[in-house]
């Protein structure tokens, strides 16, 4: 019930969401206040998804709605496209309800794993996969956007070069979001994963997905950046790093990786597009580092990282 004793009510936006603004609407919408968002794939047209999120109708009048118009609006400029159309389609609560977990199903990623949201069991067709339960609606990250999927998979492959176990790795998870990624990797056999994000939203996902999978012993969680990820790993740089993060911030990370991820140890970078990969590529060969493209979906790319000390 709202303070005025009517049963809440809810708006659904819905916006035809080029590939190029995906991350950036992932990103965005959270630190707006807007957790309950979901991608649905659209078979007609694979490149172009939709996004749906779900806003409680009291706190998004039209003066709001439309101000969230104006502030979305510049997040298409750097890619010199329009800002699609906001479609608003008011829902009442049993629909809300019904309609964001639809949204949410079972997802086998890669070979091994299932990324499973929090109120289902695994279905009898994967019952022999490795489950992470992800309790969405908080942070950036349940498997379905591709960058996040790269990882995965990157990941179940690195297991596999291994004999089908990370095990005795420690891991670094810089820029967690709902922490899927760490996850993964324990639940791939590795021995820790330390995880920080900027994001504090972000950092409690992690925690409580963590406690959800009985895997908040291994995993340790705080908020910041790469110095705090620094201090979580006790100056012991980790043997694999994940971070999945837009090009930019990969560069400006560059030098510092060092602290992060120690020499001989791997890391898998995602968050760029294709097209960024070679800028990218140039930035890291500069701090030391050997990159490169190792697998791409749709737009996206996963890139390898070595210390070229390593490679050499
Ligand atoms: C694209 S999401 C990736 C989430 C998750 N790791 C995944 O793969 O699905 C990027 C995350 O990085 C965080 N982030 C952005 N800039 C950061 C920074 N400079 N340091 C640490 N985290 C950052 C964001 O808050 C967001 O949760």
């Amino acid at each position: 019930m709202d303070s005025r004793g009517a049963p809440p009510s809810w708006w659904r936006l819905e916006l035809v969401c080029p590939p190029e603004l995906e991350e950036s609407l992932l990103w965005k919408l959270p630190i707006l206040g807007i957790r309950r968002v979901a991608l649905q794939h659209r078979p007609e047209a694979p490149e172009q998804r939709r996004l749906l999120a779900w806003l409680p109708a009291c706190d998004w009048p039209e003066i709001q709605r439309s101000e969230l118009a104006a502030t979305l609006a510049p997040l298409a400029e750097p890619f010199g496209l329009p800002f699609p159309e906001l479609q608003w389609h008011h829902q009442e609560e049993e629909d809300w309800n019904l309609s964001w977990k639809q949204h949410w199903q079972a997802d086998p990623v890669g070979e091994r794993l299932l990324v499973l949201p929090a109120w289902l069991e695994p279905p009898e067709e994967h019952a022999d996969r490795l489950v992470i339960r992800m309790d969405p609606g908080s942070a950036f990250g349940t498997g379905s956007h591709p960058t996040t999927r790269l990882c995965l998979e990157a990941l179940e492959q690195m297991a596999a070069g291994r004999g089908g176990s990370l095990a005795g790795l420690r891991v670094a998870d810089l820029g967690c979001g709902t922490g899927v990624l760490g996850l993964a990797a324990l639940r791939l056999g590795a021995a820790s994963v330390a995880a920080v994000d900027t994001d504090a939203v972000a950092v409690r996902a992690t925690a409580e997905n963590a406690c959800l999978n009985g895997l908040d012993g291994p995993l340790q969680v705080a908020l910041g950046s790469l110095e705090v990820l620094e201090e979580l790993l006790e100056a012991r740089p980790a043997d694999l790093l994940l971070c999945n993060i837009l090009a930019p911030v990969l560069e400006a990370f560059a030098p510092g990786f060092t602290r992060v991820l120690a020499p001989g140890g791997e890391g898998l970078l995602s968050g760029l597009l294709v097209a960024q990969a070679p800028r990218l590529e140039g930035a890291l060969a500069a701090a030391g580092w050997t990159a490169a493209l190792a697998a791409r979906e749709e737009r996206w790319g996963l890139m390898t990282l070595r210390a070229t000390a390593d490679v050499a």
